[in-house]
């Protein structure tokens, strides 16, 4: 269990050898060192496993996993692991992170963990005494439900309520749909929420004289919904390149350029993916389904636009984001990948619902750290930095050459791998 009272700034992280690193780390979380190095060296995917999880297998990937920094959420630290190919990301996220720490951290909450489940029904003769009869039968269906998952139940979730929509105007006619509300506790929930809908189809077919066609749950799960706000003074955000006001006044122009333009709302949005989608890879979680939900919420007042909001209050920036989080820390998949494991015990995470709050927050800073350095350096000076390290390396540069190479690189202004190639070949005084 993480010590909360332990700090996730460590100074100097970056510059460490793996092995300071992972001592850092198991200082700083309050894990014990070698459980931590058992749980990131045991061997990864075994292609007998990945056999057995997708069809057609025929071998397995990686992905790189990184450690942001400095994230002060609720007043706690929190060490964040992120897993993803994109140069820059934890850099920059661990960044933000640390100048919203100077200034009281993040704050972030997360909706009790309700997913929806769809039943779609079709060619129901009377729209509103279907209605009347399910609204009439709310409780029964809720008990038939609830039977699906006793255990579920037992543990304090199951189903809440249901609400019925009609879609008159479908291009296959009118549809009733019947949404199932259902607290899935600490799962993503779906396997939960498929098979109380398809359990409850019958009786639904029943109740309203139509035939049940999909039963499945929605990705759109604005029933469980994560917030995250940062508050950043001007002074804080001062530095030689840019005075705090005029920075915190082009965060905003930024973010007004996406909420009034979809197409610079899906690279705004793309920007908090980026750190969202990382925690998600590295604990574990379905991140196809956070992203259809979080750009089905971008649009949900019918036009496309930025999950987050930025706007001055006095000398302050502000931040804002909210967006759905369907996300589980159990559940066979989870629970047997000691990568999860690691990375769960790293954050010290108890509920669902703490990692979602996490997770907006950390979408949030990523945000920011784009925003900041688009509206100051732009993107591709530290962007071709770690670009140019990966070429070296590619370009099968040993430890001791990568530096070297990756400055040439970069002096060379053609960040390119037959680039590296070249440059290497000259520094090992081949060819
Ligand atoms: C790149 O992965 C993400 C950004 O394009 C986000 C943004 O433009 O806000 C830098």
């Amino acid at each position: 269990m993480q010590n909360s009272r332990l700090s996730s700034r460590i100074e100097g992280f970056y510059r460490l050898q793996r092995h300071e690193r992972l001592a850092r780390l198991a200082a700083a979380s309050g894990l014990e060192e070698a459980e931590m190095k058992e749980l990131l060296d045991s061997s990864p995917l075994l292609f007998d496993a990945a056999d057995h999880m997708v069809e057609n297998a025929v071998g397995v990937v990686a992905l790189p996993l990184g450690i942001g920094l400095n994230f002060l959420i609720n007043g706690r630290d929190r060490i964040v692991p992120m897993a993803i190919e994109e140069p820059s990301v934890v850099a920059a996220a661990s960044h933000a992170a640390r100048l919203v720490r100077q200034s009281g951290g993040f704050e972030a909450e997360a909706d009790p963990p309700l997913m929806i489940g769809q039943i779609q029904l079709v060619d129901v003769p009377d729209m509103r005494a279907a209605v009347h009869r399910l609204e009439a039968q709310t409780a029964d269906l809720i008990a038939a439900a609830n039977a699906v998952h006793p255990n579920m139940t037992k543990r304090g979730g199951g189903a809440r309520t249901i609400k019925v929509r009609s879609l008159p105007t479908t291009p296959c006619g009118p549809m009733l749909v019947v949404h199932l509300l259902v607290d899935v506790g600490d799962a993503m929930g779906a396997n939960a929420v498929n098979s109380i809908a398809e359990a409850l189809a019958p009786r639904i077919e029943e109740l309203t004289g139509g035939q049940a066609r999909l039963r499945i749950l929605s990705n759109l799960a604005d029933e469980r919904l994560a917030r995250a706000s940062a508050r950043i003074p001007f002074t804080v955000l001062d530095s030689d390149v840019c005075p705090g006001r005029q920075l915190a006044e082009r965060v905003v122009e930024a973010w007004a350029f996406a909420a009034a333009d979809p197409y610079r709302a899906a690279t705004h949005n793309k920007g908090i993916m980026n750190g969202i989608d990382a925690v998600a890879l590295a604990t574990g979680n379905d991140w196809r389904s956070i992203e259809a939900g979080a750009h089905a919420y971008a649009a949900r007042n019918g036009r496309y636009g930025p999950l987050s909001e930025w706007r001055i209050e006095h000398d302050t920036l502000v931040g804002t984001i909210e967006l759905p989080l369907a996300v589980g820390i159990v559940g066979g998949n989870l629970e047997c990948n000691p990568r999860v494991r690691f990375a769960l015990r790293v954050l010290g995470i108890t509920s669902a619902r703490e990692l979602a709050a996490i997770m907006a927050a950390v979408g949030l800073g990523q945000n920011f750290a784009a925003l900041r350095a688009l509206v100051t350096d732009g993107i591709q000076r530290g962007h071709m930095a770690l670009h140019a390290r990966g070429l070296a390396i590619a370009a099968g540069a040993p430890a001791g050459l990568v530096d070297q190479v990756a400055e040439q690189l970069i002096a060379s202004g053609e960040i390119k791998l037959s680039k590296a190639r070249e440059i290497l070949r000259s520094a090992q005084g081949v060819g």
